[in-house]
This record gives structure tokens, C-alpha cells and sequence, in this order.
């Protein structure tokens, strides 16, 4: 099998063709992992994965994150706690069976309220509606790059607190004491510009809700954020993906966001998802 590497924008993504995740050699994983750790998203369509192919091919990247705490837990299908339900979907008892809903997911990167976030995430795709539940990403490493200078002074050197309070689909996770206040909430500190293991810089946000900007008052910090989440989502750093089925997905969760279209709830959304264990708490660039 010859592996083709397809960058999908200048900034962010690249679809891989010629490759069966369930049959990979060691040769088309070094060029899988290489394309993932230089466009920081890869796509791979067409596959055909049972949860333990996505397993299998998930461990060649490293040990795995258990699911993170969502609006009802951590919800995983029976005999396989490392995999994560993103589904509207409901069950005979008209509970979720998954997490996130039918409503939009607002850019985010994952877990980043842990002071070892995932290095990636994966999403499978099994269930698709007819329109809308795109997800979207952005390439921070170029956004990092494209920063402009009076922007890059107000962060450089700082770090940022990131909230875990809540998720992206805007709900709030389960046992956690609901607040507006960056400071009370649960999070984690990371850098503003990390050192990305490639070498290269990357701005890291984490979530818009509740995030604040150390060294500053409530308001100042609040206006550098619109500022900076304004130049991240501009168009020129963004890939927008519309899901066919078999497709999967996997970005690098720290030179990437993500978020996601809404759809029509009465319509089936099912992805499965894994996500990789941290191999080293993020870095500030200049450190
Ligand atoms: C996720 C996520 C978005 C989507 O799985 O972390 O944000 O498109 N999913 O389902
Ligand atoms: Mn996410």
C-alpha cells in the first residue's frame, strides 16, 4: 500500500488515502504518525473499525485517557471503559447515551483543565445526520504564527487559567459546583505560548467560558481574550469537516481546537471516540 499525504488547508489538516486503520503496518503508522504530528489533524475515510480496531490503532500512539467527565459522567459502551459515546442518541430508558447533545459544541480543546491534558483525540464516525454536526478545527501553531506583535506582548510570558466547570456543548459537569467566576472554578494553568514536542510554538485557550489571562484585572483580561479568540477562528486558520460515514478523525489537543455545528435533534449522531494519555505537562515556548 503507497500512503498519500493531502494537506486540507494551509493551516490545519491533511486527509491520509491508502491506508486500512484495521491492517496497518509499522511502515504506514510512522507515516500516519508523522502527518498527525506535522498537521496536527489527520482524516482517514472509508474505514470500517470495530471498538477494538479503534482501540488497537489508538495504543500505537501511546496509553489511552479514560473518557472525561461529561454532563452525566463518563459514559462508555458496556466491556469498553477506554471508549468515549459522542451521540444525541437515547436509550430504551430515554437517557443519553453519550455526550454533547444535538446543540452546537463551542471551540475548545480537550481536557485542558487538567495539568496534563491528552496529546489527542480520535472521533470514528458510525452515525451521521442528513445536515449539520460539521466539526471544525484550527491550527494554532499557524495562528500562533500569524499572531500580530502587540497581541503577542500582552500574553507572552503569562499563562492562562482554564475552567473545568463546563463542557463544550455548553453543560455542566456532573458534580461540579456551577460559577461564572474564573477563579473559583476547577482548572488548571497552563502557559499562553507552549513549545509544542515538534519545536514549534503554539498559542493554547483551551475554552473561551471562564478562562482569564494572569496579571491583568477581570475586564482587561476579558478584552485580550476577544482579541485573541478573534484572530485563532478567523477563516484562513480553519478547516471545517463534513462527516461522511467511516471516517475518522484525530487531532493533536494541543495545536488544534475544535468545535461543532448543531444539528436536528430528531436525527442520529454516534461517534466513538478515544483520546491519548498526556505524555508531558504543555511547556511555556520562552521558558
Ligand atoms: C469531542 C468533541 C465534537 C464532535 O469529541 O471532543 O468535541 O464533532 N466532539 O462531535
Ligand atoms: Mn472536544
Amino acid at each position: 500500500m503507497s500512503v498519500t499525504v493531502r494537506p486540507v488547508t494551509d493551516s490545519v489538516g491533511a486527509e491520509i488515502l491508502g491506508v486500512d486503520l484495521a491492517r496497518l503496518s509499522d511502515n504506514d503508522f510512522t507515516a500516519v504518525e508523522w502527518a498527525w504530528t506535522e498537521h496536527s489533524m489527520i482524516l482517514l475515510r472509508g474505514q470500517t473499525l470495530r471498538d477494538d480496531d479503534l482501540l488497537a490503532f489508538s495504543r500505537r500512539f501511546g496509553e489511552l485517557d479514560p473518557p472525561p467527565n461529561q454532563e452525566r459522567g463518563r459514559i462508555s459502551p458496556p466491556g469498553y471503559p477506554d471508549i468515549y459515546v459522542v451521540s444525541n442518541v437515547l436509550d430504551a430508558k430515554g437517557e443519553p447515551i453519550g455526550a454533547l447533545g444535538a446543540g452546537e459544541a463551542v471551540w475548545h480543546t480537550d481536557m485542558s483543565y487538567l495539568d496534563t491534558p491528552p496529546d489527542a483525540s480520535m472521533l470514528y464516525a458510525l452515525e451521521i445526520p442528513p445536515a449539520g454536526g460539521n466539526t471544525w478545527f484550527c491550527g494554532m501553531q499557524a495562528a500562533c504564527a500569524a499572531l500580530p506583535d502587540d497581541l503577542r506582548r500582552r500574553i507572552e510570558g503569562r499563562r492562562i487559567k482554564h475552567d473545568g466547570t463546563y463542557n463544550s456543548g455548553g453543560y455542566l459537569r456532573k458534580g461540579v459546583t456551577p460559577t461564572d467566576d474564573p477563579m473559583a472554578a476547577p482548572g488548571a494553568w497552563h502557559p499562553a505560548i507552549l513549545r509544542h514536542p515538534n519545536g514549534r510554538p503554539t498559542l493554547y485557550l483551551g475554552r473561551r467560558r471562564n478562562s482569564y489571562v494572569e496579571g491583568y484585572d477581570r475586564a482587561e483580561s476579558d478584552a485580550l481574550l476577544e482579541a485573541l479568540w478573534a484572530h485563532v477562528t478567523e477563516p484562513r486558520f480553519v478547516y471545517e469537516h463534513a462527516w461522511r460515514l467511516g471516517d475518522l478523525v484525530m487531532w493533536d489537543n494541543r495545536s488544534t481546537m475544535h468545535r461543532r455545528d448543531p444539528f436536528d435533534g430528531a436525527a442520529r449522531r454516534v461517534m466513538h471516540r478515544t483520546q491519548i494519555k498526556g505524555s508531558a505537562r504543555p511547556v511555556a515556548f520562552a521558558a
